[in-house]
């Protein structure tokens, strides 16, 4: 193993488990929103705020040289080359509901590359974790994605922006897919769903509008478990577009959003 790459796994792990335990432990009964972003409907509670602190101090007390970035406003240029990339609360929603889908996403990248990614859902007692050409694993099991179906028997995930507008487009591509795929979730968290499409709990993902915070420890975490991940067709995985399946389910997915246009608003 990498010394780099071991010493980035076993931060993100301590970083992860820390916060879950703070987050888990102390959600306070009356949670409320302490802010809102895109509209009012995008929000951030004191939870959010505070775990990403606990985060990114533990970070840069260990490596200090490091970049951070963070959802809730983290942004530090570092000098060694490595960033990392944080959700402190990925399914903020599900947080404030008091329901069990959400987690705290770290990775770790350098070159423009994910090396390390952790993703923890402390009240599903789960912590996915993945580092480059290395596999992917939950709770220390290897994980593998489950064999492509086709289309038609497809399990598939999504998710959907905070925005009237997009919304309204997103419920007219699933409007579209539904019929043509066995069925559709939405679990709340994309680190999640990445998560469980590595552990063949779900056949696809895809979503418009991610954040690198939501999708880079996934992202790693999916591939690892021999996921293919993009955008559009050709196209690397990015907020316009994140989509993730085994192999041959894939490409079918991808090509369809792309003609019911998934990737606009
Ligand atoms: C959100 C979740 C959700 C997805 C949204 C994201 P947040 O992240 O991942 O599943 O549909 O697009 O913004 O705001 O809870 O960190």
């Amino acid at each position: 193993t990498d010394p780099l790459e071991a010493e980035l796994l076993e931060i993100a792990l301590d970083a992860a488990t820390r916060a879950g335990a703070f987050l888990r432990d102390g959600r306070p009964e009356d949670l409320g929103v302490a802010a809102t972003k895109s509209s009012a409907i995008d929000v951030v509670t004191e939870m959010d705020i505070a775990a990403e602190k606990l985060i990114t101090g533990l970070l840069a007390d260990r490596r200090p040289q490091d970049s951070l970035l963070g959802e809730e406003g983290a942004s530090v240029e570092g000098s060694s080359g490595v960033q990392w990339v944080i959700d402190p609360i990925d399914g903020t929603v599900n947080y404030l509901y008091g329901l069990p889908s959400w987690a705290i996403s770290i990775a770790a990248r350098k070159e423009g590359e994910t090396l390390v990614g952790v993703v923890h859902a402390p009240v599903r007692g789960e912590i996915f974790r993945a580092v480059r050409g290395q596999g992917a694993f939950l709770n220390d099991r290897p994980v593998r994605v489950r064999p492509a179906p086709e289309l038609g028997l497809a399990l598939v995930s999504t998710g959907f922006g905070y925005l009237a507008e997009r919304k309204a487009h997103q419920a007219e591509v699933v409007r579209w897919l539904i019929p043509e795929v066995r069925d559709i979730r939405r679990g709340g968290s994309a680190a999640i769903d990445l998560c469980d499409v590595a552990a063949g709990r779900l056949d696809g993902y895809y979503e418009r509008g991610l954040n690198p915070w939501d999708y880079a420890a996934g992202d790693l975490i999916a591939r690892e478990a021999g996921a293919l991940t993009g955008g559009r067709p050709g196209e690397p995985l990015s907020p316009a577009l994140t989509v993730a399946a085994a192999p041959g389910l894939f490409e079918q997915l991808q090509r369809r959003l792309d003609e019911l246009g998934a990737w606009h608003d």
